[in-house]
């Protein structure tokens, strides 16, 4: 799958975006080494606490399917669903995308509707805590 396709299937993903309270809509794609690719959108809650992010549903998604090997994820959201800039990964899903990728793993952030920058999870997590650290 080339990026471009990567970065559509994260576009499509922002239409399933359960967001009443921030109305910000957030969609993932996470390529898996093997090929095969997860979505996630984010899924908000009334308590927002278990609110939880588009990134983290495609990994959880993922690896509950047996997948943990990944070689890159597209994001990208927009308040109304309208793609004007980058929606970063947050801290959370920065860690939680370093407990199965290493610093040269890929993350396209979509900027406009057809254009996206890529950086490295070491640009977005650098001296970052790993599961190396605990072994
Ligand atoms: N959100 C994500 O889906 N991914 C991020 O990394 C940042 C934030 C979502 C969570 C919440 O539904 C909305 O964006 C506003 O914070």
């Amino acid at each position: 799958m080339t990026d471009k396709e990567l970065y559509g299937l994260a576009k499509a993903a922002m239409k399933n975006s359960y967001s009443p309270y921030s109305n910000c809509k957030v969609g993932a794609a996470l390529l898996c080494k093997n090929g095969k690719a997860f979505t996630g959108t984010n899924i908000e809650n009334a308590a927002f606490g278990p609110t939880i992010c588009a990134e983290r549903v495609a990994i959880f998604k993922a690896v509950s399917e047996g997948e943990k090997e990944f070689s890159k994820i597209a994001v990208v959201g927009g308040k109304g669903g309208i793609i004007n800039g980058i929606f970063a990964p947050c801290g959370v899903c920065r860690q939680v995308l370093r407990e199965f990728c290493k610093d040269d793993f890929e993350i396209l952030l979509g900027e406009t509707a057809d254009s996206y920058k890529t950086v490295t999870l070491k640009d977005l997590l650098p001296l970052s805590f790993s599961p190396e650290n605990v072994k």
